[in-house]
């Protein structure tokens, strides 16, 4: 038998309270049952996104919802700005690309976070860009970038921000308000402990009026319909049919969420990727973003010689374990270990663990127990 783990940023392992809501029969959306629980759902992806504006809710993966940010809030021939970190940064400008929008990417050296000066630069030389577009947790490279900051730039030069948090919400802490980030989007097999499915957006006041003024096309995904019909009624509700099972499931992965707690699920994060890099450099491994490394995920340099498709294989093959490997550029270079979501220190030990007998067996004779043991450390030191 090989038992099987997801230890990838993404999709995550979801908590067995949260399986067995698929489990009952299906029950219709037009009902006050069904109602009451996207009511609670809504109030806990508030709480979630740290905020009192409000979060629409899609069938769709986080694509789909980077494609509606830039369907509902830009027109075609807009000049926009890309900052990049990475393979997922960069799908903005693909996406705007799509809609005749003149995406221009600045794309920080893989690894590394987006310079927030190069931003505050390239906008007073494009005075005509009037929204931003990045990514809160680059999953590609494992880097965390300081949206704090990007936002307060891009209010300075005018402009709006847009930001992919779909593998950094509930891993790093993040205050869509108190930031005053303008739109926010997540997908829910990251931190939300949920199947893949269904994607999430936050807008303020200053992303509906660039909405409304926005020309391009959309219709499934259209923001006013959205908007409308969660709020024009006493109870929230969509303009078409939702993904049932996975808004009761969403519902019940937010009560465990806010049971916990914000703070402690962002702290819990911190400790495991803490813990995982001590692991990894114990080992005598090089991490590959050191210099602004992600809560939810650890990006590693693999060993000499290997290539790092042959650690991810070693790992599913032999010990039923789904890790990630490297993307883009990246491709055979670096492989990278998940700690998002419903995990704890338990999956760190066993997860470096394995890692000590993965380089084994690809012919990296590392000394048994050594990161186990800086794992061991950490946790003690932070009580997981
Ligand atoms: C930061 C980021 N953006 C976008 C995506 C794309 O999400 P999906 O695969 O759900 O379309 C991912 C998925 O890994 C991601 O991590």
């Amino acid at each position: 038998m090989l038992k099987k783990y997801v230890m990838a940023p993404g999709p995550t392992p979801i908590p067995a309270e949260v399986l067995a809501e698929a489990s009952f029969p299906i029950i219709h959306h037009r009902t006050p049952q069904f109602q009451a629980i996207f009511k609670a759902a809504n109030e806990g992806l508030q709480l979630f996104f740290r905020t009192k504006n409000q979060v629409m809710t899609f069938a769709s993966v986080g694509t789909g919802a980077m494609e509606s940010a830039i369907s509902n809030l830009t027109s075609p021939g807009e000049k926009i700005l890309v900052a990049s970190s990475g393979h997922f940064g960069n799908r903005w400008a693909e996406i705007a690309k799509a809609y005749s929008v003149q995406a221009e990417l600045y794309e920080s050296e893989w690894g590394h976070a987006i310079d927030v000066e190069e931003v505050r630069k390239r906008l007073k030389a494009s005075p005509d860009v009037k929204i931003v577009f990045t990514t809160l947790n680059e999953t590609s490279t494992g880097v965390l970038n300081d949206i704090q900051a990007l936002t307060k730039i891009v209010h300075e030069a005018g402009a709006i921000i847009v930001v992919d948090a779909i593998s950094g919400l509930g891993a790093a802490p993040f205050e869509t308000d108190d930031w005053a980030v303008d739109v926010v989007l997540s997908g829910s097999q990251k931190g939300f402990m949920i199947p893949p499915g269904l994607a999430f957006v936050a807008i303020n006041q200053a992303g509906v009026e660039k909405n409304k003024a926005a020309k391009n096309p959309r219709f499934y995904f259209s923001y006013e319909k959205a908007l409308k019909k969660l709020t024009e009624e006493k109870m929230p509700d969509t303009p078409w049919t939702p993904a049932i099972s996975l808004v009761i499931q969403l519902k019940k992965a937010l009560e465990l969420i806010h049971q916990e707690g914000m703070e402690a699920v962002w702290k819990r994060h911190a400790a495991l990727a803490k813990a995982t890099r001590a692991g990894v450099e114990a080992l005598g491994l090089k991490l590959f973003a050191p210099t602004a490394p992600s809560p939810a995920l650890t990006s590693v340099i693999t060993v000499d010689g290997v290539d790092s498709g042959l650690i991810n294989k070693t790992f599913r093959d032999t010990y039923g374990i789904s890790i990630a490997g490297g993307q883009g550029k990246q491709k055979g270079k670096i492989f990278r270990l998940g700690h998002l979501g419903y995990a704890d220190g338990s999956d760190i030990i066993l997860e470096i663990a394995r890692l000590e007998m993965v380089l084994h067996k690809v012919g990296k004779k590392v000394a048994l127990g050594s990161g186990v043991k800086a794992v061991e450390e950490i946790l003690l030191a932070e009580n997981l």
